[in-house]
């Protein structure tokens, strides 16, 4: 599919994406396939049970939100009403919010572990910087971090007209800047590697995604 520019100032690009999962998130999720098993397990592997994980852009809590709720206490955010809707049937004993994550706030050290998979992607990369910092700031020292970014390299925001039958829009930096925030935010990087796309897409039958594995330094 081609991807054009996202620079049309008339367009509300966070809208576009929240419309875009209310309408798709039943596909969404019915397509969403595999468990990242083991990068999950950089994450579990450190907590006790009872923990509390945020998931942010959970989508319909599957597998990820459900993966973790199992054990610790979970709380999920997403912008889409409608895939917390389906996240709330789907992992009833999970904590969901709907809300961009953004424009929310949680009490500074309140999670053991932050983990967020192909959400970052869609909120304007300006905005990544002081994501982090949030991220930084809701986690305990010695927190942990698991998220995926875009597999493309540094570029402008980029809008695809098939995604489920509809526009949605992407905006990512390269993966070596994120190493930089990252850093800069008061993280260590403990592993960085690659992960698939999570579904059986036709659009993108080999996808691949990078994530990063990071601890929140003590003394923070
Ligand atoms: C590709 S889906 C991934 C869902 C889930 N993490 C998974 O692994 O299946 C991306 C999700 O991020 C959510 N999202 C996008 N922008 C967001 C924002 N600014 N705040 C919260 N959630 C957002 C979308 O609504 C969507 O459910």
């Amino acid at each position: 599919m081609p991807f054009k520019i996202a620079d049309d100032p008339e367009t509300n690009y966070r809208e576009l994406v929240r419309t875009a999962y209310n309408r798709c998130a039943r596909d969404y999720a019915g397509q969403r396939s595999t468990t990242p098993e083991a990068e999950l397990d950089l994450i579990t592997k450190h907590l006790i049970p009872g923990s509390k994980v945020l998931d942010i852009g959970c989508g319909a809590g599957i597998p990820v939100a459900r993966h973790f709720a199992e054990t610790f206490s979970l709380t999920g955010i997403d912008i889409s009403s409608n895939m917390i809707a389906l996240a709330k049937k789907n992992v009833p004993t999970a904590k969901f919010v709907i809300a961009d994550v953004m424009e929310t706030e949680f009490p500074a050290g309140s999670f053991d572990a932050i983990v967020s998979f192909y959400a970052i992607f869609h909120i304007p990369r300006q905005e990544h910087q002081d994501l982090f910092r949030r991220f930084a700031q809701w986690l305990r020292p010695g927190g942990l971090l698991l998220f995926t970014v875009a597999k493309y390299d540094d570029g402008p925001g980029y809008t695809e007209d098939d995604f489920f039958g509809g526009t949605m829009y992407w905006s990512n930096f390269g993966p070596s800047t994120y190493k930089k925030f990252l850093t800069d935010t008061g993280f260590q990087i403990e592993q960085e590697g690659t992960v698939g796309g999570g579904s059986k897409s036709a659009n993108a039958p080999e996808e691949v995604h990078p994530f990063f594995f990071a601890i929140k330094r003590e003394g923070l």
